[in-house]
């Protein structure tokens, strides 16, 4: 039977000794921002200094202990991430005037000097370019020198690997890596180094009463990508700050197991829901990406002629050798089981990956 489990713990993820060492095959995460001030309280309530370094307007003292507290967090993860494995971390520089001072305080930078530390290796990174129309995004002396800022407009997606290159060396693995490739056109897309508009956008109004204002989420085809760019299926993904559940379900519709630590337990409804009733979105999610590959044969059939191979699961044609057993399993069943601490969520999976199910939803209903 195919299938996967989804933990979701409502723990602080500096101290991650529940997780077994060398036990998770991914991280994709998304940090709270260090002095983006809709995280002051949660990086306070971590460490009570910081609301004195901010009141002293000591912006650097601030920023640095924020990191501090994720420091340790960063730490845990080397320790639980298996050698070869990936981590990914979506994150933004901050700018913020303290007193009479603007400045950048460079997140990315401060947590690549942490994670060089940690022996970690740093691959190249992703632009992720979030762009506004916004007629106050100009800030500062506008049009007279020199006192005027340059916009924030992006943010990285860190990348970096622990140890040497993961190997695939039995049968069952080359199998399941094969099973698990995507297609030619995505890759050219995902691996570029700059990620636009297409990523998509996701509301960040929270309006359950509980819960803080914005969710900070970032939207299902982020980690839907790095999920299939650096795992294979039936592999454990990990979130240590999962928030609404992005990660966890991005995993769960690409046919990986996940556990997803979130200290705020205001969200355990509210992923627990959005796990438990998202079978029809995930399955169309995969039926649309068939389809976009369909259409993308389309025209390249019109510009440079039929491809040299045939998908052995689809029968459609495809550009590579490598794309010849890729398969998607869609979701047969989602059920819930709830534990003291925990809650799993156990899916299964068609075994066969040419079933597909019908699509119910149009592209932009999807996620
Ligand atoms: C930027 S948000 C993540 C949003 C998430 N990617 C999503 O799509 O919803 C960061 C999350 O980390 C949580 N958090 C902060 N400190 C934490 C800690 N020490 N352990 C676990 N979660 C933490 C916050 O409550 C917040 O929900």
């Amino acid at each position: 039977m195919t299938e996967t489990y989804h933990r979701i713990m409502h723990r602080d993820s500096r101290n991650l000794n529940f997780i077994e060492s060398g036990s998770v095959d991914l991280i994709v995460t998304s940090p709270p921002y260090p002095m983006i001030e809709m995280w002051d309280e949660t990086f306070t309530e971590l460490n009570p200094v910081i609301k004195h370094a901010l009141s002293e307007e000591d912006g650097y003292k601030a920023f640095e202990l924020m990191h501090l507290e994720l420091d340790k967090v960063w730490s845990e993860l080397y320790r639980v991430l298996r050698s070869g494995g990936i981590m990914c971390i979506n994150i933004g520089d901050a700018t913020r005037s303290l007193g009479k001072r603007f400045r950048l305080y460079p997140n990315g930078a401060r947590i690549l000097s942490k994670l060089v530390h940690l022996k970690f290796d740093v691959l190249p990174k992703i632009l992720w370019r979030k762009s506004t129309n916004s007629p106050t995004k100009f800030m500062g002396s506008g049009m007279l020198p020199a006192g005027a800022y340059v916009t924030l407009e992006h943010e990285y997606i860190l990348i970096l690997r622990k140890g040497e290159k993961r190997p695939f060396l039995s049968d069952t693995e080359k199998k399941i890596r094969h099973e698990s490739s995507y297609f030619w056109e995505e890759r050219n897309k995902w691996f570029s180094d700059m990620w636009e508009w297409d990523v998509g956008s996701v509301s960040q109004e929270l309006t359950q009463e509980s819960l803080r204002d914005r969710s900070g989420a970032f939207p299902f085809e982020l980690p839907y990508r790095l999920i299939n760019m650096y795992s294979v299926k039936g592999d454990c993904v990990l979130d240590p700050f999962l928030g609404t559940g992005t990660t966890s379900l991005a995993a769960l519709s690409s046919c990986r197991s996940s556990i997803g630590i979130e200290i705020d337990e205001g969200f355990s409804n509210m992923i627990a829901e959005l796990l438990c009733s998202c079978l029809e979105q995930a399955n169309s999610y995969i039926s649309e990406r068939l389809a976009q590959h369909t259409r993308f044969i389309e025209q390249y059939e019109l510009k440079k002629g039929k491809p040299k191979y045939i998908n052995e699961t689809y029968g459609f044609p495809v550009i590579t050798r490598q794309e010849l057993k890729l398969g998607y399993n869609s979701i047969q069943s989602i059920e819930l089981n709830n534990s003291k601490n925990a809650e799993t969520i156990h899916a299964v999976y068609y075994d066969d990956p040419s079933v597909i199910c019908n699509p119910q939803y149009t592209q932009k209903d999807l996620f």
